[in-house]
């Protein structure tokens, strides 16, 4: 097939990461025979500096008309001073609203090769197999806000349409797996959390051979710690998600694993490790790119439908994770291209083996 495909590479290890999953869609597209164009474009500090702009018009542009977009990371200390008026991150908050890409899945399981590095006894980690769903366009994110001297505002705002389309998402995603949500929230305190319970409780009604529940978020945060593989599905709103998922990829050993896919109604998805841009270890070619090359197997599955291909990518990483190269962040001493060398390798045995097996 023939897909066209926008990389943001953004700041600090985001250009280190992006090439590694560009490589592994570049040697996908050569061994099932696909045709994949790549368009680098602008985004975040990058962008700024080049542009003045977080998100410049053509990178944006270039991003609609995509069959997808995958992402590195944007932000870094050059651009963080708090009084700045333009910084990366509005870069990639005004892609997400433009692309209207709602739902964000962020799939956490934890490789048995790299139970040790978890701060969790290995018994807690056994069959470990969330995947969060993570609303991505409104909340606090994109509430009014505003700024004196000495008082500042973020509103927290939702509709029930916006909550509706993601739990509903989350409801669907739930019957190809476990059958189980579980809905975080902080209804005993915020507005926003009580429109959102309520929305899950009538959507639920929806699906009846799937099991819900609800979860303060204060209380799932601990939950998550001690009985990680009680949960299946797990929605929740932007702010919430975004905080949950990182402290989910302490589980599986690193924040370096964790990848995700950004999806709407729209056609073009958008595909990011979870990861920042690392600023302490950018420039030095020791990021773990597995977050990034797993975004490219949600990326072929989700945008561009080729699920063998993503399961071979996954497969590779499997076995990469099983046997090394690993870097620093696991335990490794390797760089960045070695564990990507080593994953293209997986990638093309298995696609030899998947042929021999075919004749
Ligand atoms: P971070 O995720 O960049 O780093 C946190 C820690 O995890 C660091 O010690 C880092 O070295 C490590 N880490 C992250 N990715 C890694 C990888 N691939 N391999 C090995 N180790 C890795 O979070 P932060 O330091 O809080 O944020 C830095 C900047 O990144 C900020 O400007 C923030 O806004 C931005 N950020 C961007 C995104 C994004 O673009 N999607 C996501 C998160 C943070
Ligand atoms: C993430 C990041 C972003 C977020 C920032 C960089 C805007 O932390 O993708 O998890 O908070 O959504
Ligand atoms: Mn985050």
């Amino acid at each position: 097939m023939k897909a066209h495909i926008v990389t943001l590479p953004g700041d600090g290890v985001g250009p280190e990461v992006t090439a590694a999953a560009v490589a592994v869609l570049k040697t996908v597209a050569a061994r099932y025979e696909h045709e994949f164009t790549f368009d680098e474009q602008l985004i975040g500090g990058a962008a700024i500096d080049a542009t003045g702009a977080p998100l410049p018009a053509e990178s944006l542009a270039a991003c609609q008309s995509a069959d997808a977009v995958l992402l590195g990371a944007v932000g870094g200390p050059k651009w963080s001073d708090p009084n700045s008026p333009v910084r990366p991150e509005q870069g990639l908050l005004a892609l997400r609203a433009a692309l209207g890409v709602y739902a964000n899945l962020r799939p956490l399981q934890v490789h048995p090769a790299l139970a040790d590095l978890s701060p969790l006894k290995n018994e807690k980690l056994e069959n470990v197999d969330v995947l969060f769903v993570r609303e991505l366009t409104g909340g606090a994110y994109f509430g009014a806000k505003t700024r004196t001297a000495d008082t500042a505002t973020d509103e927290c705002k939702y509709t029930v349409a916006e909550v509706e389309r993601v739990v509903r998402r989350a409801f669907e995603l739930a019957r190809g797996r476990r059958h189980h949500v579980t809905s975080v929230d902080k209804a005993n305190v915020l507005e926003t959390s009580r429109l959102w319970r309520s929305t899950v409780q009538r959507v639920a009604t929806d699906y009846p051979d799937v099991k819900v529940e609800h979860q303060l978020v204060d209380s799932m945060a601990m939950l998550l710690l001690t009985q990680p593989n009680r949960y299946d599905v797990v929605v929740t709103e932007n702010l919430f998600g975004d905080i949950l998922t990182d402290e989910a990829a302490a589980l599986a050993g690193s924040l370096g694993l964790l990848p995700s896919a950004s999806l709407g109604e729209g056609k073009a998805g958008l595909y990011e490790p979870i990861h920042g841009s690392a600023p302490d270890i950018a420039g030095h070619g020791v990021a773990n790119p597995v977050g990034a090359i797993l975004s490219a197997a949600m990326l072929l599955r989700h945008s561009l439908g080729l699920e063998a291909e993503a399961v071979a990518v996954e497969t590779a990483v499997d076995q990469v994770l099983r046997h090394g190269p690993h870097t620093r962040d696991i335990g490794g001493s390797a760089g960045t291209a070695a564990v990507c060398d080593a994953v293209l390798a997986a990638i093309d045995e298995h696609a030899d083996s998947a042929a021999v097996f075919l004749c």
